[in-house]
């Protein structure tokens, strides 16, 4: 089986033990995430893009990027136009990167589960991509990320099939449902988001899209 550079890295980052350990791990892997990313056919880049532009209109609206990394998301909105983008992510090394491309208004290094120093509805959407599965954002992230969505607005997030069901995030989905503050708009079919990976194309992921109340 061929091994791709990827591999180690993956192993390396849904294994990590502590979030300093998931820091250091990224800082070291962000200059070669994008091609090792691309090598292995990772597609929610593409996915979470192609449901912004169905559901966000106005290219100058606000969209925030929650676990930017590199900047895979923005590259691609940008190239579409949508022209204020705003983002997060704890390591220093993936947003250096974001940085580099020229394309985000306000990067901050913050930790989606800790308070988010974003002004109420200030925001009028939230993409996330490859961040809410083993090991990294955790669900109690969307209170915040719902909070910071301006009534209207949309989440447009990636959700590990595994951690959906077994790290909570399901039962935040009906809370936030029941409380009123979303909506469930779309969820796509289950889809690998690495299918080249030798050790991860099993893996299986849904977009999910909530609106705003
Ligand atoms: C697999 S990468 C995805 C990056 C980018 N969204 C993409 O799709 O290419 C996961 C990113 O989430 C960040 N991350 C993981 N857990 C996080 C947390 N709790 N708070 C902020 N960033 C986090 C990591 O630093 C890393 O940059």
């Amino acid at each position: 089986m061929a091994s791709h550079s990827s591999d180690a890295w993956l192993a390396g980052v849904y294994h990590a033990k502590t979030r300093s350990d998931l820091v250091h791990l990224y800082d070291g892997w962000a200059e070669t995430y994008d091609a090792d990313m691309q090598a292995i056919g990772y597609v929610h880049p593409a996915v979470i893009s192609g449901l912004a532009g169905r559901y966000i209109q106005n290219k100058s609206d606000a969209i925030f990027d929650a676990g930017v990394g590199t900047g895979t998301v923005g590259n691609i909105l940008a190239i579409m136009g949508y022209a204020n983008l705003v983002g997060v992510d704890m390591s220093d090394g993936m947003l250096a990167k974001a940085r580099a491309r020229n394309i985000y208004t306000d990067l901050r290094n913050r930790v989606l589960g800790e308070a988010m120093d974003f002004a109420d509805g200030s925001v009028a959407a939230i993409v996330s991509t490859g961040v809410f599965t083993s090991g990294h954002g955790p669900a109690s992230a969307w209170d915040e990320l719902v909070r910071i969505t301006r009534q209207g607005g949309h989440l447009i997030f990636t959700v590990g099939t595994v951690v959906w069901l077994e790290s909570g995030f399901e039962k935040k989905s009906e809370e936030l449902c029941s409380k009123s503050l979303i909506e469930p708009v779309e969820t796509t079919p289950i889809y690998h988001p690495m299918p080249f990976s030798p050790t991860e194309s099993g893996f299986t992921t849904r977009a999910h899209v909530y609106r705003r109340r």
